[in-house]
């Protein structure tokens, strides 16, 4: 079963509303690629503005994260509801820095991706080790730790909506990507796991990403892994060349 390419990138806390519009525009313009989804995720002050800015473009939008209730007494929390009449299409779940700095938890990872499905967004779940995890061999327990709680209880078929983004936590940021064999790895191990949790069909079809230091040099060796399925680029999505240069090695 094929599956189509992503190169997304995550913004994080960069870029004011007028610099995000124009980094949107720069990559839009430049874009020479059709064949893969390429989606972009600004913080959310810039989402509506950035999406509205790539309406006539087939480059989608993303929120960085989702509260789980629709509406409340929540202050500064962002709904489902919200982001997708903002223009989003994607959200992502449970990164790194979320856990690490946030206190995100396996439960809390579940509840915002059920407030994504329910919104009609798809979730992007981030998954991976730190350093220490991995040199104690526990690279894979927490895989599975995290996936099993990030996906408790869904259906076989709500599958289709979910992406899963490997991100090592000792790749981010770090300019340590993990070797093509550590991708290839470790993405084996996620769609061995999906497998063994849902059904062949379902990890067959389901896109895993992998991010972590992805730029525009090492981009064609990772995406030339056959599990890995795209990427999640942070710093290299900052700039319009070092984002086009990944999409083009796509
Ligand atoms: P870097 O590409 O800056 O390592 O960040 C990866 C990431 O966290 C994307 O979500």
């Amino acid at each position: 079963m094929s599956r189509k390419l992503m190169i997304a990138g995550n913004w994080k806390l960069h870029l004011t509303v007028e610099e995000a519009v124009s980094l949107a525009g720069e990559i839009a313009s430049g874009l020479m690629r059709e064949d893969l989804d390429i989606l972009v995720i600004p913080g959310f002050l810039a989402l509506e503005p950035v999406a509205l800015s790539l309406s006539s473009s087939p480059v989608l939008v993303g929120g960085q994260n989702i509260f789980w209730e629709d509406q409340g007494a929540y202050t500064a929390e962002v709904s489902g509801p919200q982001l997708k009449a903002a223009g989003a299409r994607y959200v992502l779940i449970g990164h790194s820095e979320r856990r690490q700095y946030f206190n995100e938890t396996e439960k809390t990872c579940r509840l915002r991706l059920e407030a994504a499905l329910k919104a009609g967004l798809r979730p992007i779940l981030c998954v991976g080790e730190t350093l220490a995890e991995r040199e104690s061999g526990q690279a894979e327990g927490v895989l599975e730790s995290q996936l099993s709680g990030g996906l408790a209880g869904l259906e076989a078929g709500q599958m289709d909506q979910v992406t899963i983004a490997y991100e090592p936590v000792w790749a981010i940021g770090t300019g340590l990507t993990a070797s093509e064999e550590q991708a290839a790895q470790a993405h084996a191990y996620i769609r061995g796991w999906i497998g063994a949790r849902f059904d062949k069909d379902v990890a067959n079809s389901t896109r895993i990403l992998y991010g972590g230091s992805v730029n525009p040099a090492n981009a064609a060796g990772l995406l030339n892994q056959p599990e890995v399925d795209g990427a999640l680029v942070g710093g290299a999505s900052l700039s319009a060349e070092s984002f086009l240069g990944i999409i083009q090695a796509a």
